[in-house]
């Protein structure tokens, strides 16, 4: 009653005009609730949210987009349990979406079942709902070997059929698996979401729902397969009343999109240009995808609508996001994530509540590993140390720590998705494990990756925002490519600094994570990129040891990641 809007008091005829409304101000102040909306391989850089009207207007517009916001690792098990534990993947080794290196038994393993975001957010006076797909590898098989800990209602999607469009199982609380033969995935996972956020409202005590639908993700049949023994993953299914929408949107011709020249490095450097049936058919995937977010957009209408009537919504904060992004014919790829690029790695992020400013665009460098930390901040509980991530500025008084670069990392294959999956994937995509860095900065906007295959790639999105020239010396095929001249000095200057940088990211832990050049520089002298391409300091950047690879490996294997240590500045000068 309390948090009810004014005129909504007034206009029910509560209290007399000239009556204060009554605080008490030995209560202390309600905590927030999040409703948390996240879709499943959802693009930002192919504009999809443009597609979402609700989420537009009732979020995007009525809160703060996080425009810089990106993902650690762009794959959905990974990326998810770095989420739910403010853990880079390096730190969680939940570094796949199957056992040895990831997936649910793995997350189980690891011990994060008993500490992870909603057991933390339970015990700080939570309740705590989720619906939808949790993770992968999560099953009909292993659902109960444990159940998933501190929810207090969740119905989640498993394992194998987590992504048929309709050919659902959801299982609920304790009890057992249930097929949801010939219902749209997405029509159930909004009616279990509503039916939750009853629950919650029923509580006085504040609550966290979340509610993930596959949809933009691929169509799986659990038998399916492709011509080469892989999963077979199709187009996107959308609701029969959504079929015929956007019949003349086509996928944006951006510079990298299917080029004439090949791009990249390893695999990708030797896709084929594709042929019009497949640029064709990815338009239509294209379109699929954006036809099945219509459902998701209208539960979000209908989660807003009820928050509303409640009274909780000027309390309850409200984020849509994507656990990774997408890519569709950039770089010659067939549909998929797991890359470095922009396409894979930025996501979209729009979050609206209290005291949070509306129709803002924050250009602040963010992650989902700072996710868990921002819970933590807007609830009021005190952060942890073994947080890899700080909370995002969503209101003034935030505390976090502003950083300009993303540490992302992956290991083993690219999945590569759509009917002519096979045809796009060659040998190479077994070997996809890299470590980068994206590093926005005062006058600086980059990219730099080290390959298992050794290969590197450097871009400078200020002049190539498509990253289509590979500034990385000797690994150009552009010949009258020029040196950028980055910081008025030569890139013989700028790498070295990159890859230490990337050396200390790639095993950091806890504040290492946020702000790695006191590793570089213990003196605090050095906080930015800029600050580190000081001359003073060529000869220190120049020894030391770099990031390199003995082996291509599937998981995790520090034995085959070279150097680990870097030189100081104090211990070297
Ligand atoms: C939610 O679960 C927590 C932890 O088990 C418990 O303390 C709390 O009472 C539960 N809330 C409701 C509404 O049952
Ligand atoms: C749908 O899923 C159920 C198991 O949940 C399975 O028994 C059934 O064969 C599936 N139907 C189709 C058409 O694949
Ligand atoms: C394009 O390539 C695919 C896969 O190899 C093939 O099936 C199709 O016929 C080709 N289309 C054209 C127009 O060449
Ligand atoms: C090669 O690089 C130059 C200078 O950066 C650029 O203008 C040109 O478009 C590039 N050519 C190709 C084929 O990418
Ligand atoms: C990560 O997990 C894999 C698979 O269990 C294991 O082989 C590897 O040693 C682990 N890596 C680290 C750094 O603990």
């Amino acid at each position: 009653m309390l948090s009810m809007k004014l005129s909504n008091i007034l206009a029910m005829g509560l209290v007399a005009t000239t009556q204060a409304i009554p605080t008490n101000r030995n209560q202390p102040k309600k905590q927030p609730n999040f409703v948390y909306i996240m879709t499943d391989d959802q693009d930002l850089t192919m504009n999809s949210p443009a597609y979402m009207p609700h989420v537009q207007a009732s979020i995007k517009d009525k809160g703060t987009f996080f425009a810089n916001h990106f993902v650690t690792t762009a794959l959905c098990c990974p990326s998810r349990v770095s989420l739910l534990t403010g853990k880079q993947a390096h730190n969680t080794n939940v570094t796949n979406v199957s056992p040895p290196w990831g997936g649910y038994p793995k997350f189980i393993e690891r011990g994060f079942n008993e500490d992870f975001l909603p057991v933390w957010l339970q015990n700080a006076g939570y309740n705590t709902y989720y619906t939808g797909k949790l993770m992968n590898a999560h099953s009909i098989d292993n659902y109960n070997a444990p159940h998933v800990e501190g929810f207090n209602g969740s119905d989640f999607l498993l394992d194998p059929y987590t992504y048929s469009y309709y050919n659902s199982t959801y299982q609920r609380n304790h009890d057992p698996p249930v097929s949801y033969e010939g219902d749209h995935t997405t029509v159930v996972t909004a009616e279990k979401t509503l039916g939750f956020l009853e629950d919650a409202l029923a509580s006085d005590r504040p609550f966290f729902l979340a509610t993930c639908p596959i949809a933009p993700h691929a169509n799986i049949e659990p038998n399916a397969l492709a011509a080469d023994g892989d999963t077979l993953m199709t187009a996107a299914i959308p609701e029969s009343k959504y079929e015929h929408l956007f019949e003349d949107v086509r996928i944006p011709r951006t510079d990298n999109f299917n080029p004439k020249d090949s791009t990249g490095a390893n695999w990708i450097k030797t896709l084929p240009l594709q042929n019009q049936t497949i640029v064709d058919y990815e338009d239509h995937y294209y379109r699929q995808r954006l036809r099945s977010l219509q459902g998701v957009d209208n539960l979000v209408n209908a989660l807003i609508e009820r928050l509303e009537s409640s009274g909780q919504l000027e309390n309850t904060y409200i984020i849509f996001t994507s656990d990774n992004g997408y890519h569709i014919g950039q770089h010659r790829m067939a549909p998929g994530k797991s890359t470095g690029f922009e396409e894979d790695i930025r996501v979209p992020f729009f979050i609206r509540g209290p005291g949070v400013p509306g129709g803002r665009v924050d250009n602040t460098v963010t992650t989902h590993i700072d996710l868990a930390p921002t819970f933590f901040e807007l609830a009021g509980i005190p952060l942890r140390e073994d947080f890899d991530g700080t909370p995002m500025r969503v209101a003034e008084e935030s505390r976090g720590v502003v950083h300009e670069h993303v540490t992302v990392e992956y290991w083993g294959s690219a999945p590569v998705e759509g009917e002519f999956a096979s045809v796009a994937s060659p040998l190479g995509t077994k070997r996809n494990t890299y470590k980068s860095i994206r590093i926005l900065g005062e006058g600086y906007n980059l990219y730099y990756s080290v390959w298992c295959s050794n290969e590197h790639e450097l871009y400078n999105l200020a002049t190539d925002p498509y990253e289509i020239q590979n500034l990385y010396p000797g690994q150009s095929t552009n010949t009258t490519s020029t040196d950028p001249h980055l910081f008025n000095r030569d890139l013989s200057t700028l790498i070295p600094r990159l890859d230490a940088l990337l050396m200390v990211l790639k095993s950091c832990k806890g504040s290492t994570c946020l702000k790695p050049w006191d590793v570089l520089h213990p003196g605090g002298f050095v906080q930015s990129l800029s600050d580190a391409m000081d001359e003073q300091y060529d000869r220190f950047y120049e020894e030391q040891p770099k990031v390199s690879y003995s082996k291509c490996e599937q998981g995790y294997i520090i034995g085959s990641e070279g150097a680990q240590d870097v030189l100081n500045w104090e211990a070297w000068a």
